[in-house]
């Protein structure tokens, strides 16, 4: 029998120290039983153990709309969103802790009841955690570019991802993305495309999202020249 293999040699991230600064580390401490959801772990503090469950219902209190977002990062865009909209639970993935905390910290200032967090990769999380069609709106915005072309292979948004999230989305789900590597962009669209199950809202490019605040991420990326694109997909 073929054992399942439950550690990727290729992930999406660099896997840094986990080091946190004092004001993360008391974020942390301080906020993390209320927002943080704890999973079982393969091999890795990142992975997700192929048994793990969530409790979504429990987890959030009530049952609502799933929004998932990949990668928030520190959170600058996900704590205003999540807060224009108070009608949906929304799960974020972010694998670097110290980033994790700072959204702990912006998520208790504001009062935001609506987010949980688990620290762990996204592939993984929506493969093992997410019920097939469980997600109404899914959210990457800016997952890392790997520019150079020996390290394509790591980014997230390829066949074989646009695969696994098809299969999570609702029908009628919404999946936004983000990038401002205009070659990711070009393979964002050439796999989101080919997909049978995905239909290209704005087939001629999408007006960017207003709703999406402009993080350090996107400013930087203006600054060096490059131009953002916006793109969103409905899953049929
Ligand atoms: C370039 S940053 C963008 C952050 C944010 N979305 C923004 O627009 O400001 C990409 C983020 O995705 C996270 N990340 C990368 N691969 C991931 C994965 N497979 N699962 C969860 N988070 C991931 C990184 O740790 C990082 O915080």
């Amino acid at each position: 029998m073929v054992q399942q293999r439950v550690h990727r040699e290729v992930v999406s991230f660099v896997r840094r120290s986990a080091r946190m600064r004092a004001g993360q580390r008391a974020a942390w401490e301080r906020h993390q039983a209320a927002y943080v959801l704890e999973v079982a772990r393969s091999e890795t503090s990142t992975s997700v153990h192929p048994d793990a469950r969530l409790d979504l219902p429990a987890a959030f209190g009530r049952e609502a709309p799933l929004i998932v977002e990949i990668g928030p990062g520190t959170g600058e865009s996900l704590v205003s969103m999540a807060r224009a909209r108070p009608e949906a639970d929304v799960l974020a993935f972010e694998v670097y802790q110290p980033a994790v905390a700072q959204i702990l910290g912006q998520l208790a200032r504001g009062h935001v009841s609506n987010v949980r967090v688990v620290a762990a990769d996204a592939h993984a999380g929506l493969q093992h955690l997410i019920a097939p069609a469980g997600i109404a709106e899914l959210w990457t915005f800016f997952p890392d570019p790997w520019p150079k072309s020996r390290h394509h292979k790591r980014r997230l948004v390829d066949a074989e991802f646009v695969g696994l999230a098809v299969e999570r989305l609702r029908r009628g789900a919404r999946w936004r993305l983000a990038t401002d590597w205009t070659d990711y962009a070009e393979q964002m669209r050439a796999v989101l495309d080919a997909h049978p199950g995905l239909v290209n809202e704005h087939p001629n490019g999408a007006r960017r999202w207003a709703e999406r605040p402009v993080t350090r991420f996107e400013q930087r990326g203006r600054q060096a020249g490059r131009d953002v694109v916006d793109l969103a997909y409905r899953r049929v």
